[in-house]
């Protein structure tokens, strides 16, 4: 897959989408809108149990096709489950039954569902949904780890409690990150084997007990090239500042302040292979922290007095050998000059500039409009999208720096 293809991977691309005959399979209407959320076109088949618990017409109405349930229903199309498997660019099962993982590790065929499955070409996913004993017996695991030794990819479900009234393993993935997974599914691994460490969301500095300077970032970006990062098969690493729950399967560090942040950096520098920096870090902090809150009745006026934060970029460059440094400028004036300077001041490997006057844009906005500027000179500018789509042309820009090391 070309650069940028990579962009929108569910996009005009075809899903199969397979209901079996559990509790959740109410949750793959849910999912069905997601995907078509991201421009996939999505067919959906069920099986005979399936149709216990949601009708065809949900998944006819939401998804625009006839859902299809009978390997010999028409004579006008008697090979579907071979067409089927042709036009499928994704096979993705949610929810999975024990019943069905069975099938597809046996090869058997004897519903459209499992004899599709014998004929596609094309990734496939399986997310289990079961009760937990179910989902712990060896004969079930043993049938899941067939279906990954030969290239499957399952989808592991959640613990929570269950629809049985118990509490384990075995509550569907959250659609979230089926949906995720479905995208890594499809997009290139070209990141795989790169350690990337993401930094995200404004720094607090405490003023006193309860009170912080910060700012209004609210880490979507960071968290968005995290994500995407993931998703291209990076091991990922989030150092947040961001209450935001993290991406599914990212280690997340919490810090709070300029100090906390710099602190976990250089404890995982060594190992990076590449740093994005991400986070709106504040440039100055109180000079001392009050021990107790501040009283409203015990000052006229309160002048505070402030002291610069550690320059985590400027630490960081001075330290970096093979790692590939990628910095952030948010500004409200000169964007790009003063974007530039700090480029060249912190030697940086690429620097995304970041207009945060604009309200389509920049903190807290779900849309974000950049310009790269790479250190011989060249710019590239990125129009306004969603910031996951955002993240995607950073990677790729990342991509053609000439310190990118392939490792896969
Ligand atoms: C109320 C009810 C709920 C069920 N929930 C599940 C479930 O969550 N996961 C599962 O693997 N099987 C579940 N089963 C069992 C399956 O429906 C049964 O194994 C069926 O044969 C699966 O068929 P299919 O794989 O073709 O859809 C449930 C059965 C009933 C009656």
């Amino acid at each position: 897959m070309g650069q940028k293809e990579g962009m929108k991977a569910l996009k005009g691309k075809t899903v199969i989408l397979g209901i079996t005959g559990g509790i959740a399979a109410y949750k793959g209407a849910e999912l069905c809108r997601l995907l078509i959320q991201e421009g996939a076109t999505v067919q959906v088949v069920m099986t005979q149990a399936a149709q216990q618990f949601i009708t065809p017409l949900t998944f006819s109405t939401i998804t625009g096709q006839e859902t299809l349930t009978e390997t010999f229903a028409s004579d006008s199309q008697p090979l579907k489950h071979i067409e089927l498997a042709n036009k499928a660019d994704l096979f993705l099962v949610a929810p999975a039954t024990a019943n069905i993982i069975a099938k597809f590790a046996m090869g058997l065929a004897d519903d459209l569902l499992s004899t599709t499955a014998l004929v596609i070409n094309c990734p496939a996913l399986v997310a289990p949904a079961m009760n937990v004993n179910m989902y712990a017996k060896t004969v079930v695991q043993e049938n899941l780890s067939i279906l990954k030794r030969r290239g499957w990819k399952i989808i592991e479900p959640e613990e929570g409690f269950l629809a049985c009234g118990t509490s384990g393993k075995g509550r569907l993935a959250n659609l979230e990150s089926i949906v995720a997974a479905c995208r890594q599914a499809l997009l290139p691994s070209d990141f795989e084997g790169q350690k990337v460490l993401v930094t995200a969301g404004g720094t607090r500095e405490p003023l006193d007990p309860v009170r912080y300077i910060g700012n209004y970032s609210s880490g979507k970006m960071g968290y968005a090239l995290a994500q995407a990062a993931k998703e291209r098969g990076a091991e990922v690493t989030l150092i947040s500042t961001s209450e935001l729950p993290p991406p599914p399967e990212i280690d997340i560090v919490r810090v709070q302040t300029a100090a906390e942040m710099l602190a976990a950096i250089q404890e995982r520098f060594s190992e990076c292979d590449i740093v994005i920096k991400a986070a709106a870090v504040a440039d100055f902090r109180p000079g001392n922290m009050a021990e107790q809150k501040i009283k409203k009745g015990d000052h006229k006026e309160l002048n505070l007095s402030l002291e610069p934060t550690p320059d985590i970029l400027a630490n960081l460059s001075k330290v970096k050998e093979k790692q590939l440094l990628i910095g952030f400028a948010a500004e409200t004036q000169d964007l790009l000059q003063n974007a530039k300077k700090k480029l060249d001041e912190k030697n940086l490997d690429l620097i995304v500039a970041n207009d945060v006057n604009r309200k389509d844009a920049g903190f807290g906005s779900e849309t974000n409009v950049v310009t790269l500027l790479y250190p011989d000179g060249h710019k590239e500018q990125v129009p306004k999208m969603p910031k996951l789509e955002v993240a995607h042309r950073i990677l790729d820009a990342i991509r053609t720096l000439p310190g990118f090391k392939e490792r896969n």
